[in-house]
């Protein structure tokens, strides 16, 4: 498949904050493009960089710039000139979000776990020892004060074991686990102290040595005591980090990956045993439908091989989806001589977990082992596979872990259940606290339906960390787009008003971030850190009554998250994003930035509703890890109804979104800064700073771009799309490709002379976007090549034969500048905007 091409790794300068966590890992492959030279990439990478000081809260822009720098391997261009030719001092200051205003609290109640007791009165002398006494004594000052005052519970420094003798292990119900009764309530921090809320059960443990390795080291051992809960044991944390499950090939699957010299993936797979075809009852949904798309009718398969995914349902899962094929997933792999080569020495094979790439590197599957045939090289699988929703017969690079035989390789760990024992290799220093994941939900927001929510509730100034993985819990598919999704979350919210998150870093998580999950109206989530975790950030996902979603409220909707900082996520499931969008009303996302992840920033997973907008973001080092996808993607093959075209009337079509004033940069495999993926309708893009890629319209409709700035549209590194300024593809007279409008842009071709690829272009028969006034800028020396057909065969025309069609009126092609004045072009619609 497309491997991934490593040129040269460079070691990387450090950087230290003291609450934003570092993003640079030794063994990265440059995110340099070979493509170009390398003094325009380091100065299109400085914009960046200068960008994310720009959108940065006032007290982190030193934090984000020095983050990005470090990301963006800026030490690569020490001896390259950058121009500081800025007209930064005009720039109208960016404004972010406001500060959430100091509560007003009817009632304060304090936390203090060293110096608490839960027999106290909860003041600041006397204070609860666990934030759920604190709780239980609001829910008491309710019964005498009412419902609509709001309580605030404030927690003094300290590490809070949260997942210690826990009673839930679901990821939809917290340790703190709030009821629409909890309304009007504050948890936050206690001034500047840090408060850390983690999953886990801190061990307290007798190690001795269990066999010394040929290299010197030592494989250490200790018994685990027995309140600790063994089946949510999976994820063990050492000092501030994570350890790794033992695996082969090794490497820290948190900072190795597809886009690491030292990838710990293996390529040497032989074969993979097709899936057995498990068909679904189909359901089809003949009226209503849209016309005018490629997609008309709501469809879905149930049952069948939909059953892996809970509830069993999956739009793939029809005997023939529309532009696709039928779900399913390998039955096991078949590896090549020598690919796994401690294989007849597993003891305990079932143990293991399989991790691969699906075969066109759009997501990856996780698959217990059922049994290995070593003499054979075979391992088939059990349950898994559907951490994605489209399914294929075969697999690409993948790792073995959770096999005690892996155990051979510092900060891996293996734990034998059936004799407790957790199993340990130390580099040269031991760690000193260990942490067993025990819970992957820590606040959950649950109201009893969208009529009796739970509303005004703030969480604020929070560190979530340690908890279990998910990655083997219940998925389901969404929607129409390529997603499954974990419905849960570290903080989980469903049926919620006016809640506020603000301020709080969520790192080292087995989870998603934040789960906002059905009727979810007016969020907030603010200025806070996303950091190592293994699934999305911050997932949205509705719910619907098959193609109802007019009469059922069940989603989120007018959500804002605004400046957050999203890095390193997607550590174990690569189909994740920092925003996951998907079947939700009018989300903003907004001044947020966002690089290291293995597939797309911000995923829009259908076209339910519509009136997003994103603004305003920086985005880079997107799509390490997979294949054909962009910083930000879209998808429309599932109509709902909504009233989203006018208020009161079912519609199959959505409200216009729009996607303005960000900044992306597309390095290792994006393909395209925008992604508007199968049957993509009504968005808006204007006024983004696109580098190295194009625009993509495939069969969809009504989209408009004005005033983009593409960058070396012909210049990216993933070596396929279609290097042009615009790639417009397979439209169809009454199913895609009308409506579209391409004008006022300025396109940057590095060095092909091909601005546009229409398919199907005929000069005799146009039927192609509006293309008017756009700035086409091309190396000096090369002739602009319209291509189109004429009378039917391909035909290469200059400006002035391709306007002589009555197309691209206005349309300038000119020599393309000098890189600085490109940047000071992205300076003047990023910086000094309106
Ligand atoms: C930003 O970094 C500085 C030091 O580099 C640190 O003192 C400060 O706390 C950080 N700010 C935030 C908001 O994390
Ligand atoms: C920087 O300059 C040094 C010395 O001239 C040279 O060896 C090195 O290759 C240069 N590095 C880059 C990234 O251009
Ligand atoms: C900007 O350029 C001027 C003149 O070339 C130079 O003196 C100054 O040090 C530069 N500033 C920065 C921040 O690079
Ligand atoms: C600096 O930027 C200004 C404004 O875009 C431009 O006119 C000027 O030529 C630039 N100078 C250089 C040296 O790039
Ligand atoms: C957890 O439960 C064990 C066994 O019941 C008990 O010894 C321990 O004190 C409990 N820990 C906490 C923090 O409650
Ligand atoms: C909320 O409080 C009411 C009245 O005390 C009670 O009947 C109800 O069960 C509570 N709901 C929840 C979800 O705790
Ligand atoms: C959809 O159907 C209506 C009514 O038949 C027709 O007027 C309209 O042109 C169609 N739209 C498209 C895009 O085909
Ligand atoms: C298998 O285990 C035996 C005994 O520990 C060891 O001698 C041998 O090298 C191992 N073989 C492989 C392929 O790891
Ligand atoms: C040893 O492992 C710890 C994590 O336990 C890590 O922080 C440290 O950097 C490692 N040391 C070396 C020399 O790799
Ligand atoms: C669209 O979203 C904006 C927030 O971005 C909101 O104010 C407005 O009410 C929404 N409009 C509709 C029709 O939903
Ligand atoms: C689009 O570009 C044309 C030609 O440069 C210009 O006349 C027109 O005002 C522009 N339109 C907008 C909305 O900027």
């Amino acid at each position: 498949m497309h491997r991934i091409c490593i040129l040269f790794i460079v070691a990387l300068f450090i950087s230290t904050t003291c609450r934003l966590t570092e993003s640079h890992h030794p063994g990265y492959s440059t995110v340099g493009n070979p493509h170009v030279p390398l003094d325009d990439d380091c100065a299109l990478r400085a914009f960046i960089v200068e960008m994310a000081g720009y959108i940065a809260p006032t007290a982190w822009k030193m934090n984000w710039t020095e983050l990005s720098q470090s990301a963006f391997q800026m030490n690569q261009c020490s001896n390259v000139s950058i121009s500081n030719n800025t007209t930064t001092k005009l720039a109208k200051p960016f404004k972010t979000t406001p500060e959430i205003k100091e509560t007003i609290c009817y009632s304060r109640i304090f936390v203090h776990d060293f110096q608490g007791n839960d027999m106290f009165d909860g003041t600041f002398d006397r204070p609860k020892k666990t934030i759920q006494a604190a709780l239980s004594l609001t829910r008491i000052l309710r019964v005498t004060h009412g419902n609509e005052k709001t309580l605030c519970i404030t927690i003094r420094g300290g590490t809070y074991y949260l997942g210690t003798n826990a009673t839930t292990t679901s990821s939809q119900i917290g340790a703190i686990a709030l009821t629409a009764n909890d309304s009007n309530l504050v948890i936050e921090n206690y001034q500047d102290e840090r408060v850390v809320l983690s999953g886990g059960a801190l061990l307290q443990l007798q190690w001795s040595i269990h066999a010394k390795t040929a290299a010197g080291g030592a494989i250490m051992k200790a018994q685990i005591p027995s309140f600790v809960n063994l089946d949510q044991f999976n994820e063990l944390y050492i000092d501030d980090g994570r350890a790794i499950v033992a695996k082969y090939p090794n490497g820290d699957p948190a900072t190795h990956g597809l886009y690491a010299k030292d990838p710990g993936f293996s390529y040497d797979s032989q074969s993979w045993i097709a899936p057995i075809f498990n068909p679904s009852t189909d359901i089809h949904v003949d009226k209503p439908y849209r016309n005018g798309t490629e997609f008309p009718n709501y469809q879905l398969g149930i049952g069948g091989g939909a059953s892996v995914f809970n509830p069993p349902r999956n739009f793939w899962s029809t005997a023939s989806p529309p532009a696709g094929s039928n779900y399913g997933v390998p039955q096991g792999f078949t590896v090549k001589n020598g690919a796994l080569p401690h294989i007849t020495n597993w003891s305990k094979p079932t143990t293991g977990f399989v991790h691969a790439l699906h075969a066109g590197y759009w997501g990856s599957w996780v698959f217990e082992i059922a049994s290995v045939d070593s003499a054979k090289n075979t391992i088939m699988f059990s349950r898994g596979g559907f951490q994605e929703a489209r399914g294929s017969h075969s697999g690409g690079a993948f790792y073995v872990a959770n096999i005690f035989e892996e155990l051979d390789s510092p900060n891996e760990w293996f734990l034998d259940k059936s004799t407790r024992t957790l199993y340990f290799m130390p580099n040269e220093t031991m760690p000193q606290v260990f942490v067993a994941s025990q819970i992957p939900c820590l606040i959950s927001i649950s109201g009893s339906n969208d009529e009796d929510s739970a509303n005004n509730i703030l969480i604020r100034g929070l560190i979530f960390t340690q908890t279990s993985n998910t990655y083997m819990r219940d998925y389901m598919v969404p929607s129409g787009g390529d997603w499954a999704v974990h419905r849960g979350g570290t903080v989980y919210l469903t049926n919620t008003k006016t809640v506020t998150i603000t301020r709080n870093l969520f790192t080292q998580l087995g989870s998603n971030g934040i789960a906002l999950i059905d009727y979810n109206d007016a969020s907030t989530i603010t200025l806070n850190e996303f950091v190592w975790l293994a699934d999305s950030a911050i997932i949205l996902v509705g719910s619907t009554n098959g193609i109802d979603g007019f009469s059922v409220t069940s989603q989120p909707m007018n959500t804002l998250i605004e400046s957050n900082l999203i890095h390193e996520t997607g550590i174990y499931i690569k189909q994740s994003s920092p925003v996951l969008i998907s079947v939700s009303r009018s989300i903003s996302v907004i001044g947020n930035l966002m690089f290291n992840m293995p597939r797309a920033a911000i995923n829009i997973n259908d076209g339910f509703y519509g009136n997003h907008t994103i603004s305003y973001n920086v985005i880079f080092n997107t799509v390490r890890e997979t294949s054909d996808h962009g910083p930000i993607n879209s998808w429309d093959r599932q109509p709902f109804l909504t009233d989203a075209v006018q208020q009161g009337i079912p519609s199959l079509w959505q409200h216009t979104s729009y996607i303005h004033h960000n900044a992306l940069f597309n390095n290792y495999r994006s393909v395209w800064p925008i992604d508007h993926d199968d049957g993509s309708c009504f968005y808006e893009d204007s006024y983004n700073f696109l580098v190295y890629g194009g625009k993509k319209n495939y069969l969809g409709h009504s989209k408009t771009d004005h005033h983009e700035i593409y960058v070396y549209a012909d210049a990216n590194q993933a070596g396929f799309g279609s290097n042009t300024c615009l790639g417009d593809y397979a439209p169809r007279r009454g199913f895609s490709g009308f409506n579209e409008i391409f004008r006022n842009n300025t396109c940057v071709l590095y060095s092909s002379s091909i601005p546009y690829n229409i398919d199907g272009c005929e000069t005799s028969d146009l039927y192609i976007p509006l293309l008017m006034s756009n700035q086409i800028f091309i190396a000096s020396g090369v002739e602009i090549t319209f291509i189109c057909k004429v009378k039917g065969t391909s035909t290469k025309l200059t400006l002035d034969q391709w306007n002589s069609y009555g197309v691209d009126l206005g349309t300038s092609v000119n020599t393309r500048p000098d890189i600085q004045y490109i940047i000071e072009w992205g300076r003047s619609i990023l910086q000094l905007a309106e």
